[in-house]
């Protein structure tokens, strides 16, 4: 069975001294507990990887960044590498969110570059790809995930694969309060599983992890989470409260 994923992207929220407060109540409540059956994730601002890569080692939360340089070192004031991001521990980064693409300019080509530099310094991608309202609206939805993850993702070799989630998070979605329905998140989240059968094969598909992102929160979690297609969720919102991420971890 392939692998559930809730991981929470807090965005560039929380201070340092908050942020690892946090993570400290977040990692106790799930060492407390049953295992859950989706794996949690924490992607933080990078000055916060260090101190929770402490907080959560040998407990049941793993790390994750939120972006990453497009180059492996050098003179880049003001960027951080997949090295560095890897030197603190953290096994994830989060490439192609819409925020990167939209207000940062980051296009496929640029995309498809992180990508590839985080998979060969060995850390896991969360690629995303979602569409605008408008390119819904004109029914264009699948035709621009086919080319996000075409352009971004699918020159990978096939063995990169298992280094890779998806996250399809609908630009309109995110932070607006309006969730994809259940149907809809379906509906994307198995045309991207046949997209990825096309290019890699049935066993690569079957075993590729797809999170929905966007308003996802405890009233709507476990509905869209009884979906075939859907593996868990990017949580942005709900994932600086405990509470609310922990139901969401838990609603598989
Ligand atoms: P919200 O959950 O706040 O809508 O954000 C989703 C998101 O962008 C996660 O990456």
């Amino acid at each position: 069975m392939r692998k559930k994923i809730v991981a929470g992207n807090w965005k560039m929220n929380m201070n340092l001294q908050e942020g690892l407060n946090f993570a400290r109540s977040v990692d106790q409540y799930f060492r407390e507990k049953p295992a859950p059956k989706a794996e949690v994730i924490l992607c933080t601002p990078f000055i916060h990887l260090q101190g929770v890569s402490e907080i959560i080692k040998n407990g049941k939360v793993e790390l994750g960044a939120q972006n990453c340089a497009a180059e492996p070192s050098g003179a880049f004031t003001g960027e951080v590498s997949a090295t560095m991001i890897k030197s603190t521990g953290a096994q994830y980064v989060i490439i192609g969110h819409s925020e990167r693409r939209s207000y940062y300019h980051e296009d496929d080509r640029l995309l498809n570059k992180k990508t590839l530099l985080a998979i060969n310094t060995g850390l896991k991608v969360i690629f995303c790809c979602g569409e605008v309202k408008e390119e819904r609206e004109q029914g264009r939805h699948l035709i621009i995930i086919k080319r996000q993850l075409e352009e971004g993702l699918f020159t990978l070799p096939a063995e990169s694969m298992k280094m890779i989630v998806i996250a399809y998070e609908p630009v309109w979605a995110i932070g607006t309060g309006l969730t994809a329905t259940p149907e809809q998140a379906q509906e994307m989240h198995h045309y991207i599983r046949g997209l990825v059968k096309e290019k890699y094969g049935r066993e690569c598909a079957e075993e590729m992890t797809i999170l929905y992102g966007g308003s996802c929160k405890p009233s709507n979690a476990a509905e869209l989470f009884s979906k075939p297609d859907v593996d868990g969720g990017l949580i942005g919102g709900a994932s600086l409260k405990k509470e609310d991420f922990a139901a969401i971890a838990e609603a598989f």
